[in-house]
């Protein structure tokens, strides 16, 4: 198959990359290494596709290529996709809100599915910029759906977020289940689906909503604002870790280790339905309490740890799951003990700019 993956140099993105080039399909993928997070981690993350796809990494780490190998290896060895050969992979720097630049990415070749994660990710974030969280997570998402209409792409996959919820504190929500977001980043989302459900009725273009329920961890996680890099980040900068949580240390949120995450994005894929939502969570939500014991335990450092306020804005939605474990076998196999143990192993081998990143 020959699938787009908007968002490619990301967190989420590069590791579907990898999965799928594992799995012997030629991807092309896209990114404007936007300013939310340090471009050398992006860059990064290209290259590291570049690996697996048998070549050599096309952005310039400064006489870090035995260390990017280092990490490669690592990835590699964590990997449970079958390599199948043959896989390969384009990639095209551009914005998904710059209709001429979808439209070249279109004209160049001809898509069997699109995998759609290109976003302003992060719910703090989209009350600073709430105009530029709509361009891209809702004019983007309708430039990509309507370019995939008008060059007759088959599926279409939307990446979403447990936010659509809004805040549920213990509850389970299902895909059925009525969405009341309270942050822009939430409606946004919630508009991306819809204009989801109206191409895909409308113009017969199968497409799948998955819900993800974050914050994915593991290797290389999203190094902006997610809990499990800053505990790591903090821990071996000796930085005090405040606590915002609505719950203070007894926040607990449906995190999801990226490969359990992937693996719902694969099964979703291999699934054809004319429209379907996907919650892809674990339902087993830890407290933040038990995150910094694992990240202390595993890392032999000392966390110091403030509980500084109560953070109403701060939304709790746990995923009921049983859809996407009936309809689609998934079944999450991670526990947060083996997931931070390779996100540290993967910290440690990384260079030390990323090390000591001071913006987590
Ligand atoms: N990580 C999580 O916990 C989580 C939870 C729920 C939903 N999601 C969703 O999953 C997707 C991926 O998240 P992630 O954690 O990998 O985030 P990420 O920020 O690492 O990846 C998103 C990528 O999209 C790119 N991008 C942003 N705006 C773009 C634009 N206008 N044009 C082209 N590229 C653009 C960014 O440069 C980035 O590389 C996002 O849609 C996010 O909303 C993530």
């Amino acid at each position: 198959m020959k699938i787009l993956i908007t968002g490619a140099a990301g967190f989420i993105g590069s590791h579907l990359a990898r999965a799928l080039i594992r799995r012997g399909h030629t991807i092309v993928g896209i990114d404007n290494f936007n300013f939310y997070y340090d471009r050398a981690c992006k860059e990064w993350n290209v290259n590291l596709i570049d690996l697996i796809a048998g070549k050599d990494p096309r952005y310039n780490v400064g006489g870090k290529e035995e260390e990017l190998r280092a990490v490669f290896r690592l990835l590699e060895g964590y990997d449970v996709v079958a390599r199948v050969g043959g896989g390969s992979f384009s990639f095209y720097e551009g914005d998904i809100t710059n209709a001429g630049f979808i439209e070249t990415v279109f004209s160049l070749h001809q898509y069997d599915a699109v995998i759609h994660l290109a976003a302003m990710a992060g719910v703090p974030y989209s009350a600073k910029m709430p105009g530029l969280y709509v361009a891209v997570n809702v004019d983007g998402t309708a430039l990509l759906l309507e370019a995939s209409r008008r060059h007759e792409v088959a599926r279409f996959i939307f990446g979403s977020s447990s936010s659509v919820y809004g805040n549920r504190e213990r509850e389970y929500v299902d895909e059925e289940d009525v969405l009341t977001p309270v942050s822009v980043y939430g409606a946004s989302k919630v508009a991306g689906e819809a204009l989801c459900r109206a191409y895909a009725l409308t113009f017969r273009i199968n497409v799948a909503v998955i819900r993800i329920f974050g914050p994915i961890y593991g290797p290389l996680q999203r190094p902006h604002g997610m809990v499990q890099q800053r505990l790591i980040n903090y821990a071996f900068n000796n930085k005090e870790f405040q606590v915002y949580g609505r719950h203070g240390l007894d926040t607990a949120k449906d995190a999801t280790y990226i490969d359990d995450e992937v693996d719902g994005f694969l099964k979703v894929l291999d699934y054809s339905g004319p429209f379907d939502v996907f919650n892809i969570g674990t339902a087993h939500p830890h407290p933040l309490r038990e995150w910094v014991e694992i990240v202390q335990e595993i890392s032999g450092k000392k966390i110091i740890v403030r509980v500084v306020d109560k953070d109403e804005t701060d939304v709790i939605a746990n995923a009921n799951i049983s859809k996407a474990v009936r309809v689609l076998g998934y079944a999450p196999r991670f526990n947060p003990q083996e997931g931070i143990r390779r996100q540290i192993e993967v910290f440690k081998a990384m260079p030390k700019w990323y090390q000591e990143m001071k913006e987590v």
